[in-house]
């Protein structure tokens, strides 16, 4: 008979988004007259860009026309796609990133998981607690790590807890770690990083030559002008850092899928006979022999979040979905509920009321208020007693919402 990877049996059950989708789906089926309102997974709601919609169905006709019909396309990415990622996301803010380091991807999620293929299996692995949960699963999955212990920790990685006490941004590790995973605006918590404190991690990972895989799939959100998007605005980033981006937040495109990955053509890391190899070049092998690129017709998509008409849309997306954070930060706060992110960010990271757990609150919160969001605890130890409410929603629906969690859990 064939045989399994066991790491998968490491696993907790199910991924946390279908987890919480199972106990609605099950509420909802017990309960039909319940209007649910969803703040739980970050999926967009509101319509695609006009531009974009524009520029796609231009492409679905040039599919239809043998002149200009397109077969498969560079793995890589279209380059006038990779040359408008280039310079608006990056050089127009004085990073010295090259199209050809940029990768076309379908989805961050995907590719914070894939880039464990290039990396060995030897590697000290550092995530944050609580954490974006793809990054420990992938890591779990490839046999990085040992099993899990009661508190939800696996062997063998090294958690970096992010707490009020440290405004949600760990501490540089005394010891040494090779691949460090950064989510910043944080993916759960909100929290945002200075660029200080971006410096101290770029200076860390020079010091100690590690890598640090940085998650920017929220930089969009950041309104404050003195806060860094891209990790590349730190000096000597190209040599430590991999950065993630994604169209799905800014342009809504979660459904359309379209993200992006950067991989410095200076980024280095030792094989095991002690050489030095670019990881560029592998990860490019690695995207040629597994990964045929994202459609024509979306990349045209993305390619007009570019244009001026596009920017002004994507731009009024992200300030609709602020907007809603401010009313879920206020309506909570005004509650008595002591709430943090959600300025910089689209979610918002309450404190559970009464010392309840966090699976506890989202029970109650489904059954009292029929209202769903995330608990703390399915990021992480260090998220129980947390919750993370999601500001990607109608304004009509936030606003529900809210008036209904003030109404059952005013403290
Ligand atoms: C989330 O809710 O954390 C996001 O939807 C995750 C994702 O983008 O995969």
């Amino acid at each position: 008979m064939a045989t399994i990877n066991d790491n998968y049996l490491k696993l907790k059950a199910g991924y946390l988004f279908p987890e919480i989708a199972r106990r609605v789906n099950a509420f909802a089926e017990a309960n039909p007259d319940a209007k649910v309102i969803r703040l739980g997974i970050g999926d967009v709601t509101e319509p695609l860009p006009q531009a974009c919609r524009t520029a796609m169905i231009g492409a679905v006709e040039e599919m239809g026309d043998r002149a200009t019909f397109k077969g498969y396309g560079p793995e890589q990415g279209y380059v006038w796609l990779r040359e408008k990622i280039a310079a608006h996301d990056f050089q127009a803010r004085g990073c010295e990133i090259d199209k050809s380091e940029i990768f076309v991807s379908d989805a961050s999620k995907c590719d914070t998981g894939n880039i464990l293929d290039i990396f060995g299996d030897d590697n000290t692995i550092a995530v944050t607690d609580p954490v974006y949960p793809v990054y420990v699963d992938t890591n779990v999955m490839v046999g990085h790590t040992g099993p899990v212990n009661e508190k939800g920790e696996f062997e063998g990685l090294v958690y970096l807890p992010i707490t009020a006490e440290n405004n949600f941004t760990a501490e540089i590790p005394a010891q040494k770690v090779d691949l460090i995973y950064l989510c910043f605006p944080n993916n759960p918590t909100g929290a945002i990083a200075t660029r200080e404190y971006l410096k101290a991690w770029v200076d860390y990972a020079r010091a100690h030559n590690s890598i640090i895989f940085f998650d920017a799939a929220y930089e969009a959100f950041i309104i404050d002008p003195d806060i860094p998007h891209s990790i590349y605005e730190i000096e000597g980033a190209r040599e430590c850092a991999i950065e993630f981006r994604s169209f799905s937040k800014n342009a809504g495109f979660t459904g359309t899928r379209c993200a992006f990955t950067v991989v410095p053509n200076t980024l280095m890391a030792k094989a095991a006979d002690g050489s030095d190899v670019e990881l560029w070049k592998l990860w490019n092998r690695r995207q040629s022999t597994k990964f045929n690129g994202v459609p024509y017709i979306v990349q045209r998509g993305a390619e007009a979040v570019y244009t001026d008409e596009g920017q002004a849309q994507v731009k009024a997306l992200i300030s609709f979905y602020l907007e809603n954070a401010k009313i879920i930060r206020e309506q909570l706060t005004a509650a008595g509920l002591k709430v943090y992110g959600g300025v910089n960010a689209p979610y918002v990271w309450v404190k559970t009321p009464n010392g309840l757990s966090s699976w506890d609150f989202f029970d109650k919160l489904l059954h009292a208020a029929n209202v769903v969001g995330t608990p703390g605890s399915g990021f992480g130890a260090a998220g129980e007693g947390y919750f993370r409410i999601s500001a990607f929603n109608s304004r009509e629906n936030v606003e529900e919402a809210m008036k209904r969690i003030t109404e059952k859990f005013k403290v």
